[in-house]
């Protein structure tokens, strides 16, 4: 059944689980995220992107989904519009039927430019009181996300979220739940080694609950990168070079922190891509034809992620 991120995190909380949020752009991920978590009876949230609305289109994207909760009618889905640039684009996505959106407020609608402090309070909490009146849940962003390594001092107050500005944030706001910067970035280009704790700052996320015990928080570029999978892709004809991204360790730190919606796109990408690259190379399919091969490998590698993510992060046996 499609639920709202905010019915789905409050039980999150109550359980101590967080519950990836894997973005989508095709029918290959959403049945790799569904199987996955039917296969471990975990809850879904699966997110659109602007990125995705352009390859898949809106439609498409909204009914795969809506496919995936008719298919599986035992597993509760969220429906949730990632990385919103204004409350336009917000109001569209609540039109359409999405359960959740994410009006990311740290940014001008260029989504490039830093906003003000009450900017983002300004957008932020036009979305909210339009998607509440609609039952649809709203993710708010305090703190610009962004890789910390070879920042002067003076930009970590930008790239890392303040928890004055947090309070301050929520109480104007009502937003469902927060989206933190603590030194993640989006992509595969996260860290240029394994990440400690100056780079990754786990440890902000303590400051913050306890500051907003009642808060869930979102997690952004929380994708891990796999080493195994990397070597995949440069065994085939790849030439991707040497990055770290955030270890599931940390992940599940942060969820005793009240980390409750893991976002996860990069994965999905690097599972799918080093399997269709391993998959053609093979000498015995060398004459196959029948795409839904290909297709498949992906679908089977995704999949195998997707559990492993929900088994790491709780949400296995929650559904
Ligand atoms: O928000 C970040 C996601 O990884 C979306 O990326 O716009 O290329 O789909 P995308
Ligand atoms: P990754 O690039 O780490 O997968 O992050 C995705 C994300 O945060 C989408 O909002
Ligand atoms: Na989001
Ligand atoms: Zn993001």
């Amino acid at each position: 059944a499609l639920v709202s991120l905010r019915q789905l995190l409050d039980y999150a909380a109550e359980h101590s689980f967080a519950v990836p949020a894997f973005n989508i752009s095709n029918m290959e991920q959403v049945q790799a995220i569904m199987r996955a978590a039917d296969a471990c009876d975990s809850p879904v949230i699966m997110q659109g992107s602007a990125g995705a609305n352009r390859y898949a289109g809106e439609v498409f994207l909204r009914h795969l989904i809506l496919a995936a909760v008719e298919q599986y009618p035992h597993i509760p889905v969220v429906m949730h519009r990632d990385h919103a640039p204004s409350p336009d684009i917000c109001a569209q996505a609540i039109q359409s039927g999405f359960s959740s959106v994410m009006m990311d407020g740290s940014l001008l609608e260029d989504m490039k430019t830093p906003a003000s402090f009450a900017y983002n309070v300004e957008v932020t909490r036009t979305v909210v009181n339009m998607a509440h009146a609609c039952g649809v849940s709203v993710e708010g962003e305090i703190g610009c996300l962004g890789s910390l390594e070879n920042q002067p001092d003076a930009d970590h107050s930008r790239l890392l979220t303040d928890p004055d500005e947090a309070v301050e944030f929520v109480k104007h706001t009502n937003i469902d739940a927060l989206a933190v910067a603590i030194g993640t970035s989006h992509g595969a280009y996260k860290f240029s080694k394994p990440p400690t704790g100056e780079v990754l700052v786990i440890s902000r996320l303590q400051t913050l609950q306890q500051r907003l015990p009642d808060m869930h928080f979102v997690m952004h570029g929380s994708s891990s990168v796999p080493q195994d999978w990397l070597q995949v892709i440069n065994e085939y004809g790849g030439e991707i070079p040497q990055t770290y991204g955030v270890p599931v360790a940390e992940i599940v730190e942060g969820i005793k922190y009240g980390v409750r919606k893991v976002n996860i796109d990069t994965d999905l990408r690097m599972a799918s891509t080093g399997a269709i690259r391993r998959f053609v190379a093979q000498p015995e399919h060398a004459a196959e034809l029948d795409a839904r091969k290909i297709y498949q490998a992906a679908r089977d590698a995704m999949q195998t992620l997707c559990q492993a993510r929900y088994e790491a992060f709780g949400s296995a046996g929650h559904a």
